[in-house]
Formats: structure tokens, C-alpha cells, sequence
């Protein structure tokens, strides 16, 4: 029924085109050329009682027509467009058509780009950066939401009871979920006033160590500390609410390693095996983790905060030769 409506997946695409200006509806978030680095809602409002259904055209695929002129629709969202955004990694090119019946009275388009886990660097510039937690834009918000909860709402396990998580549910609709981010608790990071609103006082280490004192002990007495981990950078690897990886990794561990180490991708790793390739990285069992059922990644050899040892191996293997042997029979 209704609810369904509200998580019609906009499937994706590319090209840019400057925004044009609407009667009958108006962008909200994001707005036309918007960078975004999550991948949300796409919310619009609906200037016209006329507008009986509308269609969404997502990098050239358009989607089936949405009904929005229902009793029941306008009930509940009354001149509201919300919908679960898919955006394609960059450019991606949207067009709304708007009908009354069979009859299309108004198209309107923009193009907003995705860059994930905010990689600004490749942004062309013509995309600039939104909020949507602003008061011009609350303000379309506050007569069915409560915009403005208390630390205690802020951090209310009861899902009803928590604004955060009724209108931010999809974050959280992942394999691996954070803690904290699980008990509903964003108020422990999120500060419930400030500027931007919701911003995170507290960042990196200085954040994560709050909890997790035992792991700040333990790094402390490593005699070799991996770069990010020694500059506090834990978000550079993990991500604060959860993803589809363990332990939160904002990607699969080998890309993750790769995205800085890119030169190991180019190159024969560890030895030149009979055939001419490196070592094998992915796609074998890991010898080592036989009861988990793992398979062969980077850290199957690198712890990926740091150890005792150079190159950070794992169990402190004090030589190549022992590393080889947690896997290779002497
Ligand atoms: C009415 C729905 C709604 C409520 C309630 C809400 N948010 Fe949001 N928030 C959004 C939307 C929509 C976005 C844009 C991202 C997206 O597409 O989901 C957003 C973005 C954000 C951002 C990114 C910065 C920004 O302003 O764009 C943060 C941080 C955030 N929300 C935190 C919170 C926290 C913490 C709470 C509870 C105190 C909360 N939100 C309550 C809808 C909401
Ligand atoms: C006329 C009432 C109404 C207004 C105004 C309204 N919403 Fe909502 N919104 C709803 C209802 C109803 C739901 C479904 C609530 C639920 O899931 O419990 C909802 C759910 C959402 C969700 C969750 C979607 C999901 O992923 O399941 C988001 C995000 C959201 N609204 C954002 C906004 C933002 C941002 C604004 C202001 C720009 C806004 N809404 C204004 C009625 C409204
Ligand atoms: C362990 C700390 C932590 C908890 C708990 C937490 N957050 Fe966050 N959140 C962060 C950090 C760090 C960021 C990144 C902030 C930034 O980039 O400015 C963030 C960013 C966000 C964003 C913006 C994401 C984006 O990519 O645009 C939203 C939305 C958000 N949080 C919502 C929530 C909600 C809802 C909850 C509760 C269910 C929550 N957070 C719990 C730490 C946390
Ligand atoms: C409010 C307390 C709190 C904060 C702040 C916090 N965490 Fe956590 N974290 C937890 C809890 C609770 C768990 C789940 C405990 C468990 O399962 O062992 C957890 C689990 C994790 C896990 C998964 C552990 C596993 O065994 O799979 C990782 C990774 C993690 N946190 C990283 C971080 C990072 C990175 C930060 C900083 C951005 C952070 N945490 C901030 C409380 C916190
Ligand atoms: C270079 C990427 C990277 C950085 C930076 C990083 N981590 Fe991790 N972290 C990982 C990986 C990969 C795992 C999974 C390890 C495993 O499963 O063997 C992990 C596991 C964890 C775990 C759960 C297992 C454990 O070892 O206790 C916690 C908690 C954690 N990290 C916290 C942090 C904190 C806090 C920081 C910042 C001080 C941080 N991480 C920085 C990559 C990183
Ligand atoms: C956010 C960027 C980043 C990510 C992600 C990252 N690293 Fe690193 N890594 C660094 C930096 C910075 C250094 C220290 C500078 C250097 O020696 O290159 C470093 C150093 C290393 C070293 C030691 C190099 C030496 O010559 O002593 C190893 C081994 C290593 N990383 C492995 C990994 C593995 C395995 C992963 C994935 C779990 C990973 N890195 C993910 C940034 C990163
Ligand atoms: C089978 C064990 C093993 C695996 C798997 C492995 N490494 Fe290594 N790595 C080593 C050894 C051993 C060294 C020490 C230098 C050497 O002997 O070649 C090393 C050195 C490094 C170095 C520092 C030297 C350099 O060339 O910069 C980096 C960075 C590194 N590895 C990253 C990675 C990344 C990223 C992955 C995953 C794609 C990975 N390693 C997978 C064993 C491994
Ligand atoms: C974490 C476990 C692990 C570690 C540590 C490890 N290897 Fe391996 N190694 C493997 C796996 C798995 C294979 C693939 C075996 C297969 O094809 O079935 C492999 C294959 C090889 C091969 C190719 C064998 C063949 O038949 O083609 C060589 C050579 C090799 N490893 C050398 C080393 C050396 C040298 C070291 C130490 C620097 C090392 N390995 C450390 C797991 C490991």
C-alpha cells in the first residue's frame, strides 16, 4: 500500500543539465546540482492538487508511473514526494514528468552527483555540497515530523519514538551495524544543536576511543602503528553506522587497502609464483582461518592497525619466513 510507494527504489544515470525553474513542483533535497556522499531520498513538493501521477526518469531509464493524487496518498504525505534514492556513482540525470490523468502537464529535470564516502577531489565544480537539516527546509518538515527532538528522543531505542531513526531507517538497513548506531543512541555523537544541526562534535580516535578504550591501550603499545590509524583517521576505514562489510569497512578490505595502495594492485606481491602473477590476495581459503571460513585478503598478512612488526604482520611474525609458515607447512 502507501508505505510501499514511499520506498520506490529510483533506479540510475549520467550527464549534466543545468536546474530550470517549475510551477508545478519544486526540488528539496537534494537540489538541483547538488553533490551528495550518501545515497538517501530524493524529495520533492508537488505545487498542484491537479497532479494525479508522476514518473521518474533516472539516467535514461524511466520508471512505472506513482500514483499521488489517492485519497490516501494525499493523507498521508499531502503534497510530499519522498523516495529511497539508488544514485549511480557521478553524474545522474533526473526527469520528473508530471501528469493529470493520461494528460503530462509539466517535466521538469535535474542532475545531482554522487560521490561516495565523500571523495570530493573528483567533483567537477559546477556540484556544490547541501544540507538538508536547514530551517528553510525543516520547515516543510515540521507539520509531520519532529525536527526538533530532545537528547533523550535523539537516543530512544524505541524506533517510533526516535525522529532520527524513522526518517534515516535506510542507513541502517545493512548487513554489519555499528553499535551504537544499532541502539538507536545518535545523540552520543550527533549533537542535538550547533552548526551544521546534527553535526559530530567529536571526530576520528578521539570519538572511537571513547568506547573503545581497550583497543587505544592496545594500539599505544604497538611498536608499529599503521599511518591512518596513527593519525586518528578510523573514518578513513570505517564507517560510524554500518555497511555491508564487516566490521563496518566503508568498502571490501581489498579495495579499501587498495584505495591507498594502489601500487600493490600493479605489482608482484610477497613472490613471483610458477605462471608469473604474485602472491594470491582474494579468492583462495584463508589457510590460517580455517574455522571462519575466510578467504585470502590483505589482512590474511597485515594487521590493519599495526603490530610489533614491520609491514605489520599479523601474529607478530618477526621474519618473512615465519609469516610463511602460519600457512605453509616447513
Ligand atoms: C523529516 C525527516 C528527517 C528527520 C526527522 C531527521 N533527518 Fe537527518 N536528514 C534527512 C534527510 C532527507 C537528509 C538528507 C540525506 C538523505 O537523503 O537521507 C538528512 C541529512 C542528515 C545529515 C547530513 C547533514 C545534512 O543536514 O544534510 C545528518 C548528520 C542528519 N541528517 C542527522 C540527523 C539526526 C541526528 C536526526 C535526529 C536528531 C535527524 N537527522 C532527523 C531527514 C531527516
Ligand atoms: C504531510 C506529512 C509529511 C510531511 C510534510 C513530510 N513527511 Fe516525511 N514522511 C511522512 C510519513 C507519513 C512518513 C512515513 C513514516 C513512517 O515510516 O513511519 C514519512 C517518512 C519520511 C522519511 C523516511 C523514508 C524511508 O526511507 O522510509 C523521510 C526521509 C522523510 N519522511 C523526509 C521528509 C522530509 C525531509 C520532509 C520535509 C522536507 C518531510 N518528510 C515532510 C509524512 C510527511
Ligand atoms: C559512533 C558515532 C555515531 C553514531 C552512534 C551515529 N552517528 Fe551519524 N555520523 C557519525 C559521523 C562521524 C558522521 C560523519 C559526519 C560528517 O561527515 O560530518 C555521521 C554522519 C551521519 C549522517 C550523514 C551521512 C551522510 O553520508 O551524509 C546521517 C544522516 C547520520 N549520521 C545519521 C545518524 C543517525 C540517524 C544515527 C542514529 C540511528 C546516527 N547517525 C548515529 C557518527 C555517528
Ligand atoms: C558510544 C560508544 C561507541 C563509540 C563512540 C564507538 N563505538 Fe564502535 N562499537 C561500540 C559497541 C557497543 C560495539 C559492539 C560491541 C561488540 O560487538 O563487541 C562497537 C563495535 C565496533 C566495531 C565492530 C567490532 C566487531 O567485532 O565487529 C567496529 C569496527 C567499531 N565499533 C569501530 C568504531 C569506530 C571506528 C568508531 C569511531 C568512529 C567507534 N567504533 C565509536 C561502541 C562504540
Ligand atoms: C586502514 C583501515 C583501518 C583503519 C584506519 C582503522 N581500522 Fe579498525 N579495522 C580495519 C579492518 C580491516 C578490521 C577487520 C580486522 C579483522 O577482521 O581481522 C578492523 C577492525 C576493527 C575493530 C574490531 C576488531 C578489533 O580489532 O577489535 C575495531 C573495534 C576497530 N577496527 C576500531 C578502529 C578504530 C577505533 C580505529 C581508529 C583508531 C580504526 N579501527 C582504524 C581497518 C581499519
Ligand atoms: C586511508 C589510506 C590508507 C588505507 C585505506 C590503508 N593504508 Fe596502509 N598505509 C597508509 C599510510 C599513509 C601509510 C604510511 C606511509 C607509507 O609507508 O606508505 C601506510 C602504510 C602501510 C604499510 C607499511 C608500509 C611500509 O613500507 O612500512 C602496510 C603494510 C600497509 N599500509 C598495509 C595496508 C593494508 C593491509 C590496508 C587495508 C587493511 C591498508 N594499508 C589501508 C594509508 C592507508
Ligand atoms: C601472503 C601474505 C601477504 C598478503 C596476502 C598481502 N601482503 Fe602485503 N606484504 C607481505 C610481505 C611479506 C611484505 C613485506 C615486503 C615483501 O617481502 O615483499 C608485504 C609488504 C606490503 C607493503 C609495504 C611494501 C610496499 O610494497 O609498499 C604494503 C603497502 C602491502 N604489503 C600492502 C598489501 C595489500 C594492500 C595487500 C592486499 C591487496 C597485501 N599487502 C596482501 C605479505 C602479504
Ligand atoms: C595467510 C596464509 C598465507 C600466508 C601467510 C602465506 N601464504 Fe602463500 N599461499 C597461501 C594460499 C592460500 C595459496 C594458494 C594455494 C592454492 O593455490 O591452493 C598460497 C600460494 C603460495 C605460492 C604458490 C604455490 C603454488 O603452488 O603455486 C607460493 C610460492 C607462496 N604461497 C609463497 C608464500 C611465501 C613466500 C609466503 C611468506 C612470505 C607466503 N606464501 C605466506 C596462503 C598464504
Amino acid at each position: 500500500m502507501i508505505l510501499k510507494r514511499l520506498c520506490i527504489y529510483i533506479s540510475l544515470l549520467t550527464t549534466a543539465y543545468a536546474s530550470v525553474a517549475f510551477g508545478a513542483m519544486e526540488f528539496i533535497y537534494p537540489s538541483p546540482n547538488a553533490v551528495v556522499t550518501s545515497s538517501g531520498h530524493f524529495i520533492f513538493k508537488l505545487n498542484s492538487t491537479e497532479l494525479t501521477s508522476i514518473r521518474i526518469t533516472h539516467n535514461g531509464l524511466a520508471g512505472d508511473p506513482v500514483e499521488v493524487g489517492s485519497p490516501e496518498y494525499r493523507k498521508l504525505f499531502q503534497d510530499m514526494f519522498i523516495a529511497q534514492s539508488l544514485w549511480d556513482t557521478g553524474v545522474n540525470k533526473l526527469a520528473v514528468e508530471l501528469f493529470n490523468g493520461v494528460q503530462k502537464i509539466e517535466s521538469a529535470e535535474m542532475s545531482v552527483y554522487y560521490a561516495p564516502g565523500n571523495n570530493s577531489r573528483k567533483v567537477p565544480p559546477e556540484y556544490l555540497p547541501i544540507l538538508m537539516h536547514t530551517e528553510e527546509k525543516e520547515r516543510l518538515c515540521l507539520s509531520c515530523h519532529n525536527m526538533n527532538p530532545t537528547p533523550g528522543q535523539m537516543n530512544s531505542s524505541v524506533e517510533k519514538n526516535n525522529p532520527c531513526f524513522i526518517c534515516h531507517k535506510k542507513m541502517l538497513a545493512v548487513k554489519y551495524v555499528h553499535g551504537p548506531a544499532g541502539t538507536y543512541s545518535c545523540g552520543y555523537c550527533h549533537a542535538s544543536k550547533g552548526s551544521p544541526k546534527h553535526s559530530v562534535p567529536k571526530r576520528g580516535s578521539d570519538l572511537c576511543y571513547e568506547c573503545h578504550s581497550d583497543m587505544a591501550v592496545q594500539i599505544k603499545k604497538k611498536k608499529f602503528i599503521h599511518g591512518p590509524v596513527e593519525a586518528g583517521m578510523c573514518e578513513s576505514c570505517h564507517d560510524s553506522h554500518g555497511t555491508q562489510n564487516e566490521s563496518q569497512l566503508l568498502m571490501a578490505t581489498n579495495d579499501l587497502c587498495l584505495s591507498c595502495h594502489e601500487h600493490i594492485s600493479k605489482q608482484k606481491h610477497v613472490v613471483t609464483v610458477s605462471g608469473g602473477q604474485g602472491h594470491p590476495l582474494s579468492g583462495k581459503d584463508d589457510p590460517s582461518k580455517k574455522a571462519s571460513g575466510r578467504k585470502m585478503s590483505c589482512i590474511s598478512c597485515h594487521n590493519p592497525h599495526g603490530s610489533d612488526v614491520r609491514y605489520f604482520f599479523v601474529n607478530n611474525a618477526e621474519s618473512r619466513m615465519n609469516l610463511c609458515q602460519m600457512c605453509h607447512n616447513k
